[in-house]
């Protein structure tokens, strides 16, 4: 199969439209930007499309597929009810990087929802996007647009690596935006439970209710309540460890590493660490320490960086749990294999 690269809102954009909301009619996938990261598109509503989006993946098919939608009013078909806190929730964070999970209505194959009760459904904020899902006429099912397991793509180089020859189209929506994927939650008897950290914080999530974290998350005895958050994930082809801590420690412990000859290292640090590290050393630099927000944009192009430029062993540079740090710190325990290390004061 030949994959299309088409840009988004070019010239000829409502010729293109069609083009690619007629792919989707006809059962096929199409690759598309999200304010967070690329996702691999097809009907929501076709069990057969659901198949075909596992294959692509070669993900397991317990793992269940996001819906999303272009209206907040296009919810009322795929669940059951909304409660008042959904609403608000809705109201306050769509379009954007929240997803909620619903009680599905029996519209939503089980092959969609892998085989669960609920239905986990988003309003991306691309205006192109939706626009595109608008003309599609259904819910588009969409996990990230990578093997199972892999980085999830930023760009479109990235889903290209992955996707190429195995999906029908692109449209190519530049480097995303926040660059993890959203926040995943439930909002049901007044309370908010995170499944998943990401774009949409905790802090900002406490407006509206009571916050916990899955308890999943973080024992390794719990089952998480996303299916997916059990995978490894996220890894890049070398070991990665992460330090994490007092910020002069974690600096100390990796510059300690430049002179180590027992194996090829590579840094995946901060622009200040940068900084100190040996000009012919093997760095990706995921931007100042002090803002999250650059750190979260370019962690999965570090990740991936690491993949072309080969190390025996990548030294990380971690970050706080607030913030958009509680999803930075999420994926890169994932991606390290729990390999975190705290230099503690
Ligand atoms: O930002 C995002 O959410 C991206 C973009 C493309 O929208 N999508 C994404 O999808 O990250 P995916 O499939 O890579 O991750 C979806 C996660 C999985 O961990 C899955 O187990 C969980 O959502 N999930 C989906 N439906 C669920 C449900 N009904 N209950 C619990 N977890 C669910
Ligand atoms: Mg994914």
């Amino acid at each position: 199969m030949k994959t299309k690269v088409i840009k988004a809102n070019a010239r000829s954009w409502n010729q293109k439209l069609k083009e690619l909301s007629y792919i989707i009619k006809q059962g096929g996938l199409v690759a598309f930007p999200t304010e967070t990261v690329y996702g691999l598109g097809g009907n929501g509503l076709d069990a057969k499309v659901a198949k075909k989006i596992y294959a692509a993946k070669g993900r397991p098919s317990d793992n269940p597929l996001i819906l999303h939608v272009a209206d907040k009013k296009d919810v009322e078909l795929l669940v059951c009810d909304i409660t008042p806190l959904e609403r608000k929730l809705m109201d306050a964070f769509w379009p954007g990087p929240l997803t909620i999970v619903f009680p599905k209505k029996d519209i939503v194959p089980f092959e969609i929802s892998g085989g669960l009760d609920t239905v986990a459904i988003r309003c991306p904020a691309l205006e192109f996007t939706r626009e595109w899902i608008r003309a599609c006429g259904v819910p588009i099912a969409g996990p990230s647009a990578n093997l199972s397991g892999k980085p999830s793509p930023t760009t479109v180089e990235a889903v290209l690596h992955d996707m190429d020859g195995r999906i029908d189209a692109i449209i190519d929506g530049g480097v995303t935006d926040i660059g993890v994927e959203s926040t995943i939650v439930s909002a049901r008897q007044n309370k908010i439970i995170i499944y998943r950290p990401g774009g949409i914080t905790k802090e900002m999530l406490e407006n509206y209710a009571s916050v916990e974290l899955d308890k999943g998350l973080t024992s390794s005895f719990i089952p998480p309540l996303a299916p997916g958050m059990k995978y490894t994930h996220y890894a890049p082809t070398s070991p990665l460890v992460v330090y994490t801590g007092d910020t002069k420690k974690v600096e100390n412990k990796i510059l300690s590493f430049i002179n180590k000859k027992d194996k090829k290292y590579g840094f995946f640090v901060s622009e200040e660490t940068a900084a100190l590290l040996p000009e012919d050393a093997v760095v990706f630099c995921w931007g100042s320490r002090n803002n999250q927000q650059q750190m979260a944009h370019r962690l999965f192009q570090g990740l991936l960086y690491f993949n072309t430029n080969v190390v025996d062993e990548i030294i990380g540079e971690g970050t706080s749990h607030t913030g958009l740090g509680l999803a930075i710190m999420n994926r890169l325990t994932k991606a390290s294999g729990y390999h975190i290390i705290v230099e503690s004061t």
